[in-house]
């Protein structure tokens, strides 16, 4: 069993900047013998540009918009002519929410940002399976990008949780169907939070990687390259008997149940003092309803705009 990917080739979605998982994922794949074919989004073209210049494992690049069949179809139509043959693996490093969904709180999601959001964040990962599997080798790879919040509640991360969510329902999905069909494994990694041009449009981005480097095991925030050594891993023969496996990538902070230094946080240490009692909630009368009651109650969200 080798680790080499002489001789393989690679589709790669998802690369916008050189902060992009994906260029960090298509690199190490390149390191290890790979060559790649590009999909990239028409409004990161010029950043492409300059990025895939004079590299010699870039094949080639197409734009492809995974919120249509049409440009996806096209796509596939194209890389078969300009860049024929079959390949063996297949990252999927694509998430996008609405600016509006990201900034409100869910319950006032709009339908219409729903759709976008789950649309692009996680049918297209169907959509972009469906299509690779024709030109896909018998033992090849498909590895796609979730997050925590898709299984815990994690403020701001919003409609992109139920994105996430749905995200990794369909890699078990697809693992069992890829994998009866052609030997094909699927997974996903769920890498902390890392600075990229998606990661940053979360609001409180800057909070969350804070507080990731002071409650993780590690210590420390991730970065691409610790996400593109254990893609490589899942997309090489190392893993060749994972299929419909998450891999967290995150410094070990998804194992945390309480968060280190504790008492700090509750500021007991520091004032030396016992721990203040819990506020005892008085019963709910029409003055100091539940949703209003205790210093840190939210604005209220239902029936009235913040
Ligand atoms: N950065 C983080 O903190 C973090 C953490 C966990 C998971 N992820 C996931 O990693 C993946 C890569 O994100 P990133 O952080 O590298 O950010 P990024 O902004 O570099 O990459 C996101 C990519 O999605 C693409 N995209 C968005 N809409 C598209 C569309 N309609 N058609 C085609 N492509 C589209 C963009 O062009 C871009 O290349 C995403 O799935 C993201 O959710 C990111």
């Amino acid at each position: 069993m080798s680790s080499s990917l002489k001789g393989k080739r690679a589709l790669i979605f998802g690369v916008a900047s050189d902060d992009s998982i994906a260029w960090a994922i298509a690199q190490e794949l390149a390191a290890h013998g790979a060559t790649c074919v590009m999909g990239y989004q028409k409004r990161f073209l010029s950043r492409v540009l300059q990025l895939f210049k004079d590299k010699p494992w870039i094949e080639g690049y197409l734009e492809c918009d995974v919120a249509t069949e049409e440009s996806v179809a096209g796509f596939f139509q194209q890389a078969a002519q300009k860049h024929p043959g079959n390949f063996d693996m297949m990252v999927h490093a694509i998430g996008f929410a609405p600016a509006t969904a990201l900034q409100d709180e869910v319950v006032r999601t709009t339908e219409a940002d729903w759709n976008t959001a789950l649309t692009v964040s996680s049918y297209s990962l169907v959509r972009l399976t469906r299509h690779t599997m024709p030109v896909m080798n018998a033992g090849g790879a498909i590895l796609s990008l979730t997050y925590l919040g898709a299984d815990r509640f994690v403020p701001g991360y919003r409609v992109m949780s139920a994105a996430k969510a749905a995200l990794q329902e369909l890699n078990r999905e697809l693992a069992y169907t890829c994998g009866r069909e052609k030997q094909v494994r699927v997974n996903t990694i769920s890498a902390g939070p890392i600075r990229t041009l998606a990661g940053s449009g979360v609001p409180g981005f800057s909070t969350i990687l804070d507080w990731m480097k002071h409650a993780s095991p590690l210590a420390r925030n991730v970065n691409q390259v610790d996400v593109a050594k254990s893609a490589y891993f899942l997309l090489s023969d190392l893993a060749s008997g994972v299929t419909g496996q998450l891999l967290y990538v995150d410094a070990g902070y998804s194992i945390m149940g309480v968060p280190p230094d504790l008492d700090k946080l509750l500021g007991q240490a520091a004032a030396g003092t016992p721990p203040a009692p819990p506020t005892t909630p008085a019963a709910p009368t029409p003055a100091s309803s539940p949703a209003s009651a205790g210093p840190r109650a939210q604005p209220l969200i239902f029936g009235q705009k913040k």
